[in-house]
């Protein structure tokens, strides 16, 4: 084969394989509206190729998305989080961190709850939702 030649298959089966989700499953990322009744859960999530825009949530009801790891494994997606006066800024997925943390036996879905006291991940070994982000304390009324 010639140098281009191999360029060039190179090239189609990065492409192949970034475009798989045989190769590379694909997650699915559940934020759960939980701050009570009446409030609404304001997000938007980015990645480095994604703006997912703006989403105000009702109580009691989830955004969900679903992408792939990209090959090199470095997926992340990043949200902003608003409920009255509160705003935060948290990594949502992280392909290092949440690849195996998130529920491979289901299918690779990740679950996350907005509730009153933070951001709280489905642990699916415990079976509970652990608080991983507190809202920052200074805006929570108490
Ligand atoms: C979000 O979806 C999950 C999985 O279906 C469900 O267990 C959870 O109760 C939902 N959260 C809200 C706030 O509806």
């Amino acid at each position: 084969m010639t140098p281009f030649n191999s360029y060039l298959l190179i090239l189609v089966l990065t492409l192949a394989l970034s475009q798989s989700s045989v190769v590379l499953s694909k997650y699915h990322v559940h934020i759960g509206s939980d701050l009570g009744e009446g409030l609404e859960l304001g997000i938007h999530c980015k990645s480095g190729d994604d703006d997912l825009g703006i989403h105000w949530l009702p109580y009691g009801t989830n955004f969900t998305w679903s992408f792939n790891i990209n090959l090199w494994g470095t997926t992340l997606f990043y949200c902003n989080f608003q409920w009255e006066h509160v705003t935060g800024h948290y990594n949502i997925f992280e392909a290092g961190r949440d690849r195996n943390r998130c529920c491979n036996a289901c299918y690779d879905n990740c679950y996350w709850a907005a509730k009153q006291g933070g951001l709280y991940f489905y642990n699916y070994e415990t079976k509970n939702y652990e608080l991983q982000y507190p809202w920052p304390m200074s805006m929570v009324k108490t």
